[in-house]
């Protein structure tokens, strides 16, 4: 069984995805992740991540940066956005994504278009989104609780330029899929939107008995 879950920055997909691999036993490949490597690797070789080709020359990081805790930093999450405007990009980091998806037994993936380019053909897709002022005051706090200083307006403006970005660009908009359940986490509580999503893959599942 095939997990997509997709949905802006901050907006709770995350933790989403990871309960409900969790909770079906699944494996869980966050693909943002991947995004930000390639961010990360442009920022590194000193290049320009609006530069497709110098975007694409990025592609080939070392897997060791994926556990590298700088690719959570804001700042590399900006040039994540801006990496994956580029086709090119997006291309070299299908294959990596679909066989993670195939694999025997399924997989849970989230990120921006898992329901529909990486693996339109999952049964289970969720689409996690929140209002920009609630995310940007979940990633406030999160960065309060790891020392980062950060005013809440600058974090707010970051997110609607990032959604922006993300939703307007040509190649895989981030955008639900039409057969996508959304669940809009604003006035949720962590636990309860956890519970909300395996309703509804249980619910997915009950049906398609
Ligand atoms: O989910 P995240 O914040 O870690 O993602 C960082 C950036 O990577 C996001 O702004 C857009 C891009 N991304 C994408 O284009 N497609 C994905 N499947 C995942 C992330």
């Amino acid at each position: 069984m095939i997990i997509a879950v997709d949905g802006p920055t901050a907006s709770g997909k995350g933790t989403i995805a990871k309960a409900l691999a969790a909770h079906f036993g699944l494996p869980h490949l966050d693909t943002g992740l991947l995004y930000r490597a390639v961010g990360r690797q442009v920022q590194l070789n000193g290049d320009d991540p609006d530069n497709a080709s110098e975007a694409l020359s990025a592609c080939d990081f070392a897997d060791s940066l994926l556990d590298d805790d700088i690719l959570r930093s804001e700042e590399v999450g900006g040039f994540a956005s801006r990496v994956s405007v580029h086709p090119a990009v997006r291309r070299a980091l299908y294959e990596r994504q679909r066989a993670f998806a195939l694999q025997d037994g399924g997989a849970v993936l989230d990120g921006r278009d898992i329901g529909t380019v990486i693996a339109p053909e999952a049964p289970v897709k969720l689409f996690v989104t929140a209002s920009v002022a609630e995310r940007a005051r979940r990633r406030w706090l999160e960065m309060q609780g790891r020392g980062i200083a950060a005013l809440l307006a600058d974090i707010e403006r970051d997110i609607a330029a990032r959604d922006a970005r993300d939703m307007g660009r040509k190649d895989a908009p981030l955008m639900a899929a039409p057969d996508a359940l959304v669940i809009d986490t604003t006035h949720f509580g962590r636990d309860a939107a956890i519970e909300a999503a395996i309703e509804a893959v249980q619910h997915k599942l009950s049906r398609a008995q």
